[in-house]
């Protein structure tokens, strides 16, 4: 397929909450950096007509985005168009056909629920929609490896895997792109970002909300397949992956993968899940439910550079913090020299992605005064608050030029589902209840204990 630029913009989905949320907002800043110059056509079974979806529009700028800016939106209503439609009625596709004139290169998003995925991709092909078309799924991609693997057989019958864009939106993030330039970029990481050097790596993804109305969603999903599956296990592939042999999207795509094949598949003593005291009383959420708002598991990465050193990862809602960061913790020195009771944190590297994005090393150095005694200390290479361009702008953006470094493959995705699908089942791991406002089940602190303890965000020692 040829990189030529996309030439309209379809999407389905368009009255949903993801598009009220985040691509709306999106679409706005688009319009505002002059990334934006093609039709948009929604496509939804709501009711709605243009008119509502503009005012529908206008609300979620006023609530989501950074600001409103009336002229921007007056530019993205002039691109718009709206089907409401059936995705099983034929109907809808000839009439988005119509819409699309003479479009050569369209950009097909897809923001529905996965059981409608093959109806919309089989909608299209039937109606000739998808010749020279791309394709942008919305996560979770499958439920477990099995549809996974099916749903990409179907999109495959009408679109070619360099047409298929999945989207994971932390790879679009800008600390997730900073996490792979600062390993490739510095050579002192490279000596010591090995099983030689590193003791264990951590990752937490604390929310401090909960669901936010989602409940009905969180039923069918859970922590480990709505953030462990992918935007997790992509972070992981990021921070342990070996270099690209070229600078080229593919490249990193295919060195993520490789990574993803060499986790081993995750077994119940590796998992610990719980689960929010009060989500059962959440609305669409079944009050004896199992579904887990809480993990944690240990991984290994069977690799020469890994071998014997786990990757913990830690997620949940409810937590006493919104903060997602990496910390790449260091072996202690061989020896305590100065004979000191309490030796400290060992030294590590914190990639903190959100609320602020942070690189530092935590490191160790003598008080000032008599005796051999030292205290923690960071050392911050870089903090900033975040102002990036919004994930799904840049995903849009390079979704409209053929550019697929930010996405997900086949191979990746299904990797991923490869390591989580053993403990996948409720029934197989007991859940654990928690407090809101904690750090999670005890029996997470038991899963880390004999390489160290989680270092909780929050609880950072001085900087210097
Ligand atoms: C989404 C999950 O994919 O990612 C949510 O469905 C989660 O449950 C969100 O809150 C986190 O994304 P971010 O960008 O806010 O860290």
């Amino acid at each position: 397929m040829s990189a030529e630029q996309s030439d309209v913009l379809v999407f389905f989905g368009i009255t949903g909450d993801l598009a009220y949320k985040k691509i709306f907002p999106s679409l706005q800043s688009m319009v505002l950096h002059g990334a934006l110059n093609i039709p948009v056509i929604g496509v939804a079974k709501s009711g709605m007509n243009i008119d509502s979806l503009k005012d529908r529009i206008h609300s979620s700028l006023a609530e989501h985005a950074s600001c409103l800016d009336e002229g921007a939106f007056g530019k993205l209503c002039d691109q718009l168009n709206y089907v409401d439609g059936d995705y099983k009625d034929p109907r809808t596709y000839d009439q988005l056909k119509q819409l699309m004139k003479n479009a050569k290169h369209p950009l097909f998003y897809l923001a529905i629920p996965p059981s409608m995925f093959s109806v919309v991709v089989d909608g299209l092909a039937k109606a000739g929609c998808h010749r020279g078309a791309r394709i942008m799924v919305e996560k979770p991609f499958g439920r477990d490896l099995k549809s996974a693997i099916e749903l990409n057989e179907t999109i495959h019958q009408h679109f070619p895997e360099d047409a298929i864009f999945r989207i994971d939106h932390y790879l679009g993030k800008e600390p997730v792109q900073n996490i792979l330039y600062s390993r490739f970029a510095n050579s002192y990481l490279e000596p010591t970002f090995n099983r030689n050097y590193v003791s264990h790596v951590q990752i937490t993804m604390a929310e401090e909300f909960g669901l936010q109305g989602r409940g009905r969603f969180y039923e069918e999903a859970g922590a480990i397949r709505d953030v462990i599956q992918n935007h997790m296990l992509q972070l992981v592939a990021c921070l342990a992956m070996e270099p690209p042999s070229r600078p080229h999207p593919d490249d990193i795509r295919i060195e993520r993968a490789k990574l993803l094949r060499t986790i081993r598949p995750l077994s119940v003593e590796d998992v610990v899940r719980g689960q929010f005291r009060g989500y059962r009383e959440e609305d669409g959420v079944s009050k004896d439910s199992r579904v887990e708002t809480f993990a944690a598991v240990r991984l290994w990465i069977d690799s020469w550079r890994w071998a014997g050193v786990p990757f913990f990862i830690r997620t949940g809602k409810c937590l006493p913090f919104t903060c997602t960061e990496a910390i790449v913790v260091f072996k202690r020195p061989p020896q305590n020299v100065f004979g000191e009771e309490d030796q400290g944190h060992p030294n590590y590297l914190r990639f903190r992605l959100n609320p602020q994005v942070v690189t530092a090393i935590g490191t160790r150095a003598k008080q000032v005064g008599e005796g051999m005694i030292g205290r923690d200390v960071e050392l911050i290479a870089q903090r900033h608050i975040q102002q990036e361009l919004e994930p799904y702008e840049r995903l849009l953006i390079e979704a409209m030029k053929g550019e697929s470094a930010y996405f997900a493959d086949q191979a990746g995705v299904e990797e991923a589902w490869r390591v989580v699908d053993p403990v996948l089942d409720m029934h197989h791991t007991p859940i654990r209840m928690y407090d809101k406002h904690t750090w999670g089940p005890s029996e997470a602190y038991q899963l880390i204990s004999s390489y160290g303890i989680w270092i909780d965000p929050g609880a950072e020692p001085d900087c210097d």
